[in-house]
């Protein structure tokens, strides 16, 4: 059977349920405001921060809003981690694949009207940034400049001076003409009792 539309667009499981109405503003309240700023005014934000801090959360919260305000068939927004889209173009080289190649993959994330990238800058697959990781940062936000600045809702733990190890400087160059950088600290909300 054919994955429901929410899924694909990584909105499915519990990630319907991280909303603004959902979300405790108190401690976060520059980034909350900065996060509901985009619904009227559609820019590039770049969550920075520590973990569990809600960097996710309230990138989720944007594209849930966006979903419920322009409609799920209308496609407004797609969320992906960096390390997943990663993995889907490494999928394309291996011998036998028969599936989309590098190019669609990246016309798709140039051509949605909000690209949600999650986690860059993330140690996992990756012990360091490659060549690989680095071109395939660039080409994602520079697509999405070159595009007319498409808007991004990036979240990293890393500071803009860091984040050009991961995607190049000459994007996160691209990225400061686009949006801006919101900074977020405090506790893991993971840790925090309730
Ligand atoms: N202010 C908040 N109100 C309600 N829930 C929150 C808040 N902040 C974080 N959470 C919850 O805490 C958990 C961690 O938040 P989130 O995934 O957004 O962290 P993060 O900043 O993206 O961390 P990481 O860098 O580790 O990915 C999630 O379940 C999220 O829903
Ligand atoms: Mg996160």
């Amino acid at each position: 059977m054919a994955k429901p539309l929410r899924d694909v667009l990584g909105f499915g499981g519990a990630a319907g349920g991280k909303t603004f109405e959902s979300f405790r503003p108190e401690t976060q309240r520059v980034a909350y405001e900065k996060a509901k700023s985009f619904l009227d005014d559609p820019r590039t934000l770049i969550f920075e921060g520590p973990n569990g801090i809600g960097k996710t959360h309230l990138a989720l919260a944007i594209g849930n809003a966006l979903i419920e305000r322009d409609g799920l068939n209308l496609a407004p927004v797609c969320f992906i981690t960096f390390q997943d889209a990663l993995r889907q173009l490494r999928k394309t080289y291996q011998d036998g694949y028969e599936g989309i190649g590098e190019e669609c993959y990246l016309a798709k994330w140039r051509g949605i009207p909000v690209l949600i990238l999650d986690e860059v800058g993330l140690r996992g697959l990756e012990q360091a940034p490659s060549e690989f990781t680095r071109r395939i940062g660039y080409d994602i936000v520079d697509g999405r400049y070159r595009a007319g600045h498409r808007p991004m809702i990036i979240t990293t733990n890393k500071k803009p001076a860091q984040l050009g190890d991961w995607i190049t400087e000459s994007a996160v160059d691209r990225l400061f003409e686009m949006g801006e950088f919101v900074s977020m600290e405090g506790r893991s909300w993971r840790r925090t009792p309730r």
